[in-house]
């Protein structure tokens, strides 16, 4: 029996974004710079979102300049109900719906030397600041963009950016002599513990959204270099296969594959990108 000659898609294109809408939440922060620049050069149209109107206006100017393709930038609180609804009601009078959500914001709390406080002392209003954005905050993006998507009919990708400390606990030994913008840091327990809830999350939309071609995966960096001191990136990299801490770039090719149809039958999966720390 002869097989039927291979008429294969057009692989070069698996990759390509063009024509569509990415909300990229965090849009401002280390890695969020680069996965707005990573989505815009691949094609797709990006609203950054951010905190402060201002800066989000500035990299979507920047992304516009550079790529040639209008990006927007956009203000809202992810913890907040009516900016993330006002945010998401934006997208759609404008450019008739999103095709691809990054939900990445995340935070230290509005007061980062109380953050890093001592497990046994922690305090229960910074555990709820942290929560509200790195959970609640993944919960109410998510449920207005997916709602959106949904109403549409042409399904999605979501992503939702998590962490390895939702995955395995830190090694409290890698932040002995630690200095990180002149404080010693560490990773508190609210922080792991809203991590493992976005990948608890984001298998349960998966499987909620999947009828409707809705796809949800989580993105997992480990730790990106950023401005530690010699002591910490030592002892963190000691503990990596690859030997080194990400570049905050490295982060951006994970994240092109899940938003599109390079990953068209991958959903509900937690994709670690993390120098194989997590492998022994
Ligand atoms: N940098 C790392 O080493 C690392 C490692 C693992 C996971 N992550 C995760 O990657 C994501 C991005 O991290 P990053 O290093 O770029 O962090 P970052 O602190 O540099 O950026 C976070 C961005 O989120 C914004 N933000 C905070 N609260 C917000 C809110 N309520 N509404 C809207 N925006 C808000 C901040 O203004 C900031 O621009 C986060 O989810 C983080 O937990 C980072």
């Amino acid at each position: 029996m002869t097989a039927a000659p291979l008429e294969p898609p057009d692989y070069r294109r698996l990759f390509d974004l063009t024509g569509k809408v990415a909300v990229v939440t965090g849009a401002c922060g280390i890695l969020g710079r680069h996965f707005c620049a990573g989505l815009a050069a691949h094609g797709a149209r990006v609203v950054a979102v951010d905190l402060e109107r201002h800066a989000a206006e500035a990299l979507a100017a920047d992304l516009t300049s550079r790529y040639a393709i209008p990006a927007r930038g956009f203000a809202c609180d992810v913890a907040r109900v009516e900016d993330v609804a006002a945010m998401v009601g934006t997208c759609v009078a404008e450019f008739g719906g999103i095709d691809i959500l990054h939900n990445n914001a995340a935070t230290k709390s509005r007061e980062p030397d109380r953050f890093f406080s001592a497990l046994e002392d922690y305090p229960e209003d910074i555990w709820r600041q942290v929560m509200a954005v790195n959970l609640d905050g993944m919960f109410i993006v998510a449920r207005h963009v997916g709602a959106a998507m949904r109403r549409r009919g042409r399904g999605g990708s979501i992503v939702q950016t998590a962490s390895i400390y939702g995955v395995v606990a830190p090694d409290r030994r890698i932040y002995e002599g630690s200095d990180y913008h002149g404080r010693a840091i560490d990773t508190p327990a609210v922080y792991s513990a809203s991590k493992a809830g976005v990948i608890g999350l984001t298998r349960h939309l998966a499987a909620h959204w999947g009828p409707d071609n809705i796809r949800v995966n989580s993105l997992t960096p480990g730790g990106v270099d950023s401005g530690q001191n010699e002591t910490f990136r030592g002892r963190y990299s000691a503990r990596v296969p690859l030997g080194r801490m990400a570049r905050a770039e490295e982060m951006v090719g994970a994240l092109v594959w899940l938003a599109s149809d390079a990953s068209s039958y991958v959903t509900g999966q937690n994709i670690i990108v993390d120098g194989g720390l997590t492998a022994w």
